[in-house]
C-alpha cells in the first residue's frame, strides 16, 4: 500500500491482519501495520524496510515508486525484524544501496544479517543531503532497542520516529490521522506504549529533551497512522505516560475462582459509580489480556486490585500483573485492594508489600471476605473505602 503523504514523501507499508500475537506476546485483534517511507528525491531513500513475509508485495510496490531507478539509501531507525527482515533480499535487489544507521545499528545489522559492506555510519553531528531534502538524526537509545533513533527531514519538518508514537491496529484505508477515525488508534497507541515502550519511560523523557523545540509538522511511526493534525496531542500523551501523569478514573482488576471476588469488584464499582464517577473500567484478569489492563492502569489515577487467595498467594494472573507493573515502574497511583479467602487471609499482606515496593499510596480499609460469609461491617467498610476512592478521583488535577 503506498500513498504520497507530503511532497515526494511516500507512505509504503503493509497491513497484517493474520498475526494473532505481536512479538508472540501481545494480542492484535485489529491487526497491525508495518510502515516504511520512500523519499523520491534526487537520491532515492527508504526509511525502514519490511518484515521478510511481505517482501514480494513490498518490492513490487517499491519498484513501482522507483520507476526504474536505483535505491540509493536505506535509513534504519530500528532494526527489529518486523522492519528489517527483508534487508538481505533488498540488498540483493539493490547491491549499491547504502545502509544508514548509527554504530549500534550497524553492529546489529552484522549480527542479524551478516551485512558489513556499503554501510554509512552516522552520528548526531552529521546530516545526509539527498538533493532537495536534508536528514538529521536524533539517537534515542532504548526506544525500545539500543540502536533506536529518530530521523528528521529538515525542510518538511517530518519526524520518522521508529516504534515511538506507533499504535496497534491495521490501517483502514486512511493513512494520515485526519483521513481515518482515530478513536481506536488513540487507545491502541496507549496499549502499544505500555506493552512496548513503557519500561523505558526515562528514555522517552531523554528523547523529548533531545528533540527540544525542533518543530515537527508530521510524525511518521513504524506502526499505525501517520500523525499530522494530532502531533501535539500525541507528544502530550507520551509525555504524560512517561511522567506517570494520569487522567481521573478507576481501574478495577480481579482474579476470582468461584465468583465471590468478582462480586466484590462489582459492588465496589457500583458504589463508586453512584458517586458520579463514569471513568471506571473493570477487568477479570482470567479473561482480559494483561495489555488491556496495563493500558487502563497507566490511563487512570486509581487502581483497585482484588484476588482470591490461591495457595497462600494471589491468583496467578494477579501475581503476573503486579510483576508487570513493577517491571514497568508505573508510579503515582492511589491503590486499594480486596480479597476473598477460605482458610488463610494471605492476600492483604501481599498487596501491602506490593504497594510499599512500588511506592503507591494505599487506601484503607482493605476489603476482606471469608468464603461466602456475611459480615455486618463489610458494607460500611466498602462505603468508607469508596468515599476515599471518589475523593482521590475528584482531587486528581486531570
Ligand atoms: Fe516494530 Fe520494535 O519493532
Amino acid at each position: 500500500m503506498y500513498k504520497e503523504i507530503k511532497d515526494k514523501i511516500w507512505y509504503l507499508g503493509m497491513n497484517d491482519r493474520t498475526t494473532s500475537l505481536f512479538e508472540a506476546i501481545w494480542p492484535i485483534p485489529k491487526g497491525i501495520s508495518y510502515n516504511s517511507y520512500f523519499i523520491d528525491d534526487e537520491k532515492t531513500v527508504l526509511i525502514e524496510s519490511m518484515g521478510e513475509a511481505y517482501y514480494s508485495h513490498y518490492i513490487a510496490e517499491l519498484k513501482h515508486l522507483l520507476k526504474g531507478r536505483q535505491l540509493d539509501y536505506l535509513i534504519i531507525n530500528h532494526i527489529e525484524p518486523d522492519h528489517s527482515g527483508a534487508i538481505k533480499d533488498l540488498r540483493r535487489e539493490y547491491p549499491e544501496m547504502k545502509i544508514v544507521g548509527n554504530k549500534k545499528t550497524l553492529d546489529l545489522l552484522k549480527s542479524f544479517y551478516n551485512i558489513t559492506e556499503k554501510t554509512l555510519m552516522i552520528d548526531e553531528e552529521q546530516t545526509l543531503n539527498t538533493g532537495k531534502y536534508t536528514f538529521r538524526f536524533f539517537i534515542t537509545p532504548m526506544l525500545h532497542w539500543p540502536e533506536t533513533m529518530f530521523t528528521y527531514e529538515v525542510n518538511t519538518k517530518t519526524l520518522f520516529s521508529g516504534d515511538a508514537f506507533g499504535s496497534y491496529g491495521a490501517l483502514n484505508g486512511g493513512i494520515i490521522d485526519y483521513e481515518t477515525d482515530v478513536a481506536e488508534y488513540r487507545s491502541e497507541m496507549r496499549r502499544y506504549y505500555v506493552t512496548i515502550i513503557s519500561k523505558y519511560a526515562a528514555q522517552v523523557q531523554s528523547a523529548f529533551k533531545k528533540i527540544g523545540d525542533t518543530e515537527v509538522d508530521m510524525i511518521c511511526p513504524t506502526h499505525g497512522p501517520v500523525w499530522k493534525e494530532l502531533v501535539g496531542e500525541v507528544f502530550e500523551a507520551y509525555d504524560k505516560y512517561s511522567r506517570n501523569i494520569s487522567d481521573s478514573g478507576v481501574t478495577i482488576v480481579y482474579g476470582s475462582m468461584y465468583g465471590h471476588t468478582a462480586q466484590l469488584a462489582d459492588t465496589i464499582a457500583l458504589k463508586i459509580s453512584q458517586s458520579g464517577v463514569k471513568e471506571i473500567r473493570v477487568f477479570d484478569s482470567s479473561h482480559s489480556d494483561i495489555s488491556y489492563i496495563l493500558s487502563s492502569i497507566i490511563h487512570y489515577n486509581v487502581v483497585i486490585i482484588g484476588s482470591s487467595v490461591y495457595n497462600a498467594m494471589l491468583m496467578p494472573n494477579i501475581e503476573k500483573l503486579i510483576d508487570a507493573i513493577k517491571d514497568r515502574k508505573i508510579q503515582h497511583k492511589d491503590f486499594a485492594s480486596f480479597s476473598n479467602y477460605s482458610w488463610a487471609p494471605a492476600a492483604t499482606k501481599r498487596f501491602d508489600y506490593f504497594a510499599e515496593e512500588i511506592g503507591w499510596q494505599k487506601l484503607d480499609p482493605t476489603i476482606i471476605q471469608k468464603s461466602n460469609e456475611a459480615d455486618e461491617n463489610r458494607e460500611s467498610e466498602i462505603d468508607k473505602l469508596c468515599s476515599y476512592i471518589v475523593e482521590r478521583v475528584n482531587s486528581n488535577p486531570l
